[in-house]
């Protein structure tokens, strides 16, 4: 008897750590958010003047600057990939240190290109955005 339960033991065992691994795998090789699939609405007037609005889930930043013109900005570092963080003077990535104005130029490397501007629209005060 005790060399059956040993056996269906080991047998589990041997069927569930390949199962796990299964779904590992396949959650790393299944892309959570296909790029340029998703659509946001935010009304120009949650932009607050000379500010940005973060949206840290869908990964970017709106920016107003003092004289109205928006801007939709990634927040993935263009050196490593890091997310930027918003600060009162732009953008700080927590990695190596680059900075960004509020238009996404580099202000500070290592990171050597700007961020990435993100496809927007705008239509009776509201931005739609496709993240
Ligand atoms: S990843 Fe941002 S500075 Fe290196």
């Amino acid at each position: 008897m005790a060399g059956n339960t040993q056996t269906r033991r080991a047998f589990l065992v041997s069927l569930t750590l390949p199962l796990l691994g299964l779904a590992g795998l396949w959650r790393f090789l299944t892309p959570t958010r296909v790029p340029g699939s998703r659509r946001l609405s935010v009304p120009v007037s949650d932009v607050p003047p000379g500010g940005a609005l973060v949206l840290p889930e869908d990964g970017v930043a709106v920016t107003r600057s003092a004289g109205g013109e928006l801007n939709v900005l990634s927040l993935t570092c263009t050196h490593l990939g890091c997310r930027v963080n918003a600060t009162e003077a732009g953008f700080v990535c927590p990695c190596h240190g680059s900075r960004f104005d509020h238009l996404g130029r580099v202000q500070q490397g290592p990171a050597q290109a700007p961020l990435r501007q993100v496809a927007h629209a705008q239509d009776a005060g509201v931005l739609r955005i496709t993240v």
